[in-house]
């Protein structure tokens, strides 16, 4: 496996507010730390950090991410929001939503999200996002993909829910060019967002998520929560149709996705 060229990713990087630099570790516990690191001695926003391995990387809601090197693209990015901190929570769906377009436009097979952190095809998780603020100086957007491999290659306790990009794209999209293309997406969402363009992301982010419609079972603060999943707001929540009636859900974790006929629709 070639190690990640920093300049070819770079060069790729076209946005306005996200131009790198990209620096690239051989191993860390967590990219994550490593741009808050950054982010403390006063690095710009879209500055990345990638790692081929991490010791100690994280997942949301406590877990860790395993990422196999060279197989799974791992990196962090730096966000400044010049938007109130009360918005900040609109940028986990709207970099979900990134990264399930790049991910499309590069493998040619379309991915999408599911509420709220994870990029999925088939209802399988392929990528999941962890996003680390300090407010109101910064936040650090940590993005984990599994670019290769088959899903026969992960551990039997993933094997059934886990794919990778080249499994369901049957392309080998260099890590180079999926992070420039995610990058690259993300500016465009992320300026929309600073520029007010509310109701824009809210529709594109609406068209790449799975979960609306569908019958789930989620778990939030604590509570097991069931309903019907009707529609995302602008500070990304989800408005879920429950007996008991209709409830709006800042944080948690969906279990499981019931649809009529039983299929993600992506
Ligand atoms: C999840 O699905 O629970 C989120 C996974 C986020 C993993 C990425 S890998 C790069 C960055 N560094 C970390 O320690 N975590 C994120």
């Amino acid at each position: 496996m070639n190690p990640f060229d920093t300049l070819a990713a770079e060069q790729l990087l076209s946005g306005a507010r996200l131009l790198g630099p990209v620096f690239r570790r051989e191993t860390t516990a967590s990219t994550n730390d490593e741009v808050r690191e950054l982010g403390l001695a006063g690095a710009g926003e879209g500055t990345v950090v990638v790692a081929e391995a991490q010791t100690a990387g994280r997942g949301r809601q406590g877990r860790g991410w395993h990422g196999a090197s060279g197989a799974c693209l791992m990196f962090s990015v730096l966000l400044r929001p010049t938007v109130a901190v009360e918005e900040w929570a609109a940028l986990g769906p709207l970099a979900g939503t990134a990264v399930a377009a790049a991910g499309t436009q590069l493998g040619g097979a379309p991915l999408g999200t599911k509420w709220p952190n994870d990029v999925v095809s088939g209802g399988r998780k392929l990528g999941g996002l962890l996003l680390e603020g300090r407010p109101p100086e910064f936040v650090v957007l940590g993005i984990g993909i599994n670019v290769r491999g088959a899903e026969a290659d992960f551990p039997p306790d993933l094997r059934a829910t886990a794919t990778t990009l080249e499994a369901v794209s049957g392309r080998q999209v260099g890590r180079e060019t999926l992070l420039a293309g995610i990058v690259n997406e993300l500016d465009r969402l992320y300026g929309w967002l600073l520029e007010g363009r509310e109701a824009e992301l809210l529709a594109e982010q609406k068209r790449r998520e799975t979960v609306l419609g569908r019958e789930v079972t989620m778990r939030s603060a604590g509570r097991i929560l069931r309903g019907q999943a009707q529609d995302l707001t602008t500070r990304g929540e989800l408005k879920l149709r429950t007996e008991a009636g209709e409830i709006v859900v800042a944080t948690g974790e969906v279990q499981s996705v019931r649809g009529l006929d039983g299929e993600l629709p992506v």
